[in-house]
């Protein structure tokens, strides 16, 4: 059976990427931080007849991440990576901390690198492997008080971009998905957004992005209704 990687698999739209998945018969591995999320995630789909297992890490270290896919390789064949764990600070600009600023930059756009570095050498000696970069809109232009988070995203956008022209002819794909706001967890701690029900929700964006996945190296997901966010 083929395994799909999920970052951040534990809530959001990460959790219902690898719910759709492993309704489609694929192997979910799912990674984060918080066990709780992670175990409460595999039940669910395991509950729906799937297969998944997790593992516990923070991806804004290096070491840990390789560490873990060393150990996913030798159990697993995986064909898909998918990054999409991420955070969010918002605001304006000045009120922002070196914290935040961090926190965002190890996270949107190290995390999936180290991920990326990791995985690529086995989807090359496979010959075979997709790369999906879970990005937002806000990798596609910029957006008041969201000056951190969407340098974080650009970045990600040219780390992503500059791949697919590295990789452009060999087996592997990297792709690109920018959606707009979606009523997940993201926003538990944040005033950013007055009124989440304006949004997406997670499951439906996983719906598009998978249904656009074999024919598409940049998905662009719109928000729907007014709402100029993420
Ligand atoms: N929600 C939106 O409006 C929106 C719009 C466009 C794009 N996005 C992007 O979509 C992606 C998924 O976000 P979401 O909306 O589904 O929010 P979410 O539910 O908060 O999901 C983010 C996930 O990332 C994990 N994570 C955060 N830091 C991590 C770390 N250091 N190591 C490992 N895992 C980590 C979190 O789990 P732990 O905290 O347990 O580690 C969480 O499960 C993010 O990249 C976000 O930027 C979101």
């Amino acid at each position: 059976m083929k395994s799909v990687v999920i970052s951040g698999g534990g809530s959001g739209l990460g959790k219902e990427l690898g719910a759709l998945l492993t309704n489609k018969g694929t192997h979910a591995i799912l990674l984060g931080r918080t066990e709780k999320k992670l175990i409460d995630a595999v039940e669910m789909i395991k509950k729906n007849g799937g297969e998944a297992n997790y593992y516990v890490l923070d991806i804004t270290s290096h070491i840990e991440v390789e560490k873990t896919v060393s150990e996913i390789v030798k159990r697993y064949d995986v064909e898909l990576l998918i990054n999409n764990a991420g955070v969010g600070h918002f605001g304006p600009f000045l009120e922002a901390t070196n914290e935040e600023l961090l926190e965002m930059f190890q996270t949107n756009v190290f995390g999936s690198i180290y991920l990326t570095k990791s995985f690529l050498p086995l989807f090359q000696k496979n010959s075979a492997g997709t790369i999906l970069n879970i990005i937002s809109t806000a990798g596609l232009r910029g957006k008041k008080n969201e000056a951190l988070y969407v340098s974080s995203k650009f970045a990600l956008r040219g780390f992503s971009e500059s791949l697919q022209k590295e990789y452009d002819g060999d087996a592997i794909r990297i792709v690109n998905a920018f959606m707009g706001g979606m009523d997940t967890p993201f926003w538990d701690k944040s005033d950013h957004i007055s009124d989440k029900s304006r949004m997406r929700t997670p499951k439906e964006v996983a719906k598009m992005i998978l249904e656009e996945l074999p024919v598409k190296d940049e998905i662009v997901i719109e928000s729907k209704k007014k709402t100029s966010v993420c």
